[in-house]
């Protein structure tokens, strides 16, 4: 099965659609994993990185967009035909491993979603309406990639900053997350937020089945020049506060070859690839999967001693 993996900061512009697209590409092309990208954010970023505006254009007319899906869960009578299947684009940027669930302008209407978890809440007796609200948040993302889970090696969810509910239902329905940050005082203001969020989220989500959900690592994308110096001391401050294990060795420069990409509607990795960034990028993935493989490691050993356990 699939392992999905969230992409998320609560602040803008850190570097979170850069990093998916690029890790995305390099899991496809490099190692021949199957990779799909869901954008969750309403700004599109990840989607127009992946393809031409015109494109998306298309897809959208034809209501081939993750918006199309939200709707379905929130309104389960609407007649429409259209599957997951036929929403994702395939061959992404060319590559036959890498898809694209392309994200949309408008995705959701909270007005929508309250009125139907109120009438429902109603109408099944309960009291306790947040005990609605999770439900639908723990199943939102997690049901509707359920039937095509297993596909993929890898989904990655490009979320939006701040912590709406696509965010939360895209954390919940997740095996990692990845905290991509600037090494800036306020960043890791950021990340004490988010890792404190999180914990909440696992306890509230907790009465049924537990979140396995793990920090798979924090990113830095660098800056240069004389912040750059005064960035190291803030990074050797969080690296402190976390475990190796929980920080990624390798760093992504700044390269304006990283931001000039998006003008040509495909990642770094593959319109400049022996830049910096794009380098940077490619080792990072490698790091990623070894990563990856030790959790599973991890938790193959932890269910063997099980075993044995039950063996006793
Ligand atoms: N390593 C980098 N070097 C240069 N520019 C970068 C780099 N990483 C991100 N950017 C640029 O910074 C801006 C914000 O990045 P983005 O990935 O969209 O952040 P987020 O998804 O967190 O809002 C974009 O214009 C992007 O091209
Ligand atoms: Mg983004």
């Amino acid at each position: 099965m699939g392992f999905v993996i969230a992409t998320v900061n609560m602040k803008g512009g850190v570097g979170k659609t850069t990093l998916t697209v690029n890790l995305a590409t390099c899991l496809a092309k490099n190692h021949g994993k199957r990779v799909l990208v869901v954008d969750l954010d309403t700004q599109i970023s990840a989607t127009l990185s992946l393809m031409s505006p015109q494109d998306f254009a298309k897809v959208r007319k034809g209501r081939r967009t993750l918006s199309h899906l939200i709707d379905k869960s929130i309104r389960p009578n609407l007649q429409s035909k259209l599957t997951i299947q036929d929403v994702i684009q395939p061959y992404i940027c060319s590559i036959k491993e890498l898809d694209l669930l392309p994200g949309d302008i408008d995705l959701y209407d909270e007005y929508l979603v309250s009125e139907m978890l109120h009438q429902k809440a109603n109408s099944e007796g309960k009291e306790n309406f947040s005990d609605v609200w999770n439900h639908f948040e723990k199943l939102l993302i997690k049901g509707i990639l359920e039937p095509v889970i297993n596909n993929y090696d890898f989904i990655i969810l490009d979320c939006a900053p701040g912590y709406n509910l696509l965010t939360r239902s895209g954390i919940v329905a997740s095996d990692f997350y990845l905290l991509p940050a600037r090494p800036e005082p306020l960043s890791v203001v950021g990340i004490q937020l988010l890792e404190r969020r999180i914990s909440r989220l696992k306890e509230s989500h907790n009465s049924s089945t537990p979140l396995n959900l793990q920090l798979l690592g924090i990113v830095f994308i660098l800056s240069g020049g004389l912040i750059g110096r005064y960035y190291n001391q803030v990074m050797k401050r969080v690296t402190e506060d976390f475990t190796p294990a929980q920080l990624f060795k390798n760093r992504i420069p700044m390269d304006v070859n990283v931001a000039k990409a998006v003008d040509s509607f495909m990642p770094v990795v593959l319109s400049t690839p022996t830049s910096s960034g794009a380098k940077a990028f490619t080792r990072l993935t490698v790091e990623f999967l070894q990563k990856v493989d030790a959790y599973q490691n991890m938790s193959q050993n932890r269910s063997t001693k099980v075993n044995l356990a039950n063996l006793d």
